[in-house]
């Protein structure tokens, strides 16, 4: 794979991978996606001593790695020198995760070195998960499309790193909750609060994860589309006009993460006038899920 841009399955999103020891390859990424090039990419790992090539594996870290990993749980960790500027936008951390496909971790083995792999999506936009949806929104720039079905999780991991103090902190919420990890390490884990004028974790700033057609928790009207999950609201008639999709029928947060970008895709091209989302429980899952719909939301606002 030397010098290819491979887009394949991860438990959470599909990624676009790429040898994270080839600046060149980097650059590509960064052109495929037209994202910023001080946006830094998540390197994926086969196994820890690969992670300990790459990264300092503090105590703190290798005891999330023996829960999480393989896993959707990407960890920002003091980076070695090997690992290139781009990789890592010159940040003084590489992010880094063991991901929990057995296939793609074949194909990190096969390469011998990590593999930098953004969500493979264009900047700014929905991340896949179909193979699909790469394929809509990145066609001829990538070199393969490896088509490994449905994601399982259907959001991307859940970030977290360390403050000075050795305090734990999440800074992107994903498909690991933050309960989940307050539960195993009997520590909070509050996030992250980011500086908007430098971001530690530059793609968290608020326009992300956006389709074109506006998104909002409000109430659909005729020409509106109506994302369900509560299994009250999959029996919903409701007013004529409005399409209504259910991502999950019986209430289940995991079926409808997994199901949620899906459906945001979709219905970014049935010619509905917004695409209104019912709010998820502020907890678990349900936090992360509120936390995309609102960034889609923001992101059309801030580009009004
Ligand atoms: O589930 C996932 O994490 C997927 C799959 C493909 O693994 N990947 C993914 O990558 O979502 P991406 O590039 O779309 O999002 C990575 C996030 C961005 O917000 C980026 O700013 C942050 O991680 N990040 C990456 N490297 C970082 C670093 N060295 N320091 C701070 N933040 C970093
Ligand atoms: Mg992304």
């Amino acid at each position: 794979m030397r010098g290819a841009l491979v887009a394949l399955p991860t438990e959470t999103v599909y990624g676009l991978a790429g040898r994270a020891d080839d600046p060149t390859v980097l650059r590509r990424i960064f052109k495929a996606k037209n994202r910023p090039a001080h946006n830094p990419l998540i390197l994926h790992c086969a196994d820890l001593d690969q992670v300990a090539s790459v990264a300092e594996l503090t105590p703190a870290a290798r005891q999330l790695a023996g829960s999480f990993w393989p896993g959707p749980l990407t960890m920002l960790l003091t980076r070695r020198e090997s690992v290139l500027d781009e990789a890592c936008a010159g940040l003084p951390r590489v992010a880094v995760r063991i991901p929990a496909s057995e296939q793609f971790r074949a194909i990190i083995r096969a390469v011998g070195v990590p593999l930098a792999a953004p969500s493979a999506n264009p900047s700014g936009y929905v991340s896949p998960t179909r193979a699909e949806h790469v394929f809509a929104g990145l066609g001829c720039r990538v070199d393969h499309i490896l088509d490994g079905g449905p994601c399982e999780r259907g959001l991307e991991s859940t970030i977290v790193g360390w403050d000075e103090a050795g305090r734990g902190e999440i800074y992107r919420l994903g498909a690991i909750s933050a309960e989940v990890l307050e539960a195993l390490t009997n520590t909070p884990w509050p996030l992250h609060q980011q500086d908007e004028q430098h971001p530690s974790t530059p793609g968290a700033l608020l326009q992300h994860y956006a389709p074109r057609t506006p998104v909002t928790f409000e109430l659909p009207a005729p020409q509106d589309a109506w994302v369900t999950w509560s299994e009250r609201a999959s029996t919903w008639k409701g007013e004529v006009g409005v399409l209504h999709l259910p991502i999950s029928t019986i209430g289940d947060l995991e079926e409808a993460a997994r199901n949620l970008y899906h459906a945001l895709i979709e219905l970014d091209s049935a010619g509905v006038t917004r695409i209104c989302v019912e709010s998820f429980p502020d907890e678990g899952l349900g936090a992360t899920l509120n936390e995309r719909v609102a960034r889609a939301s923001a992101a059309q606002i801030s580009a009004a």
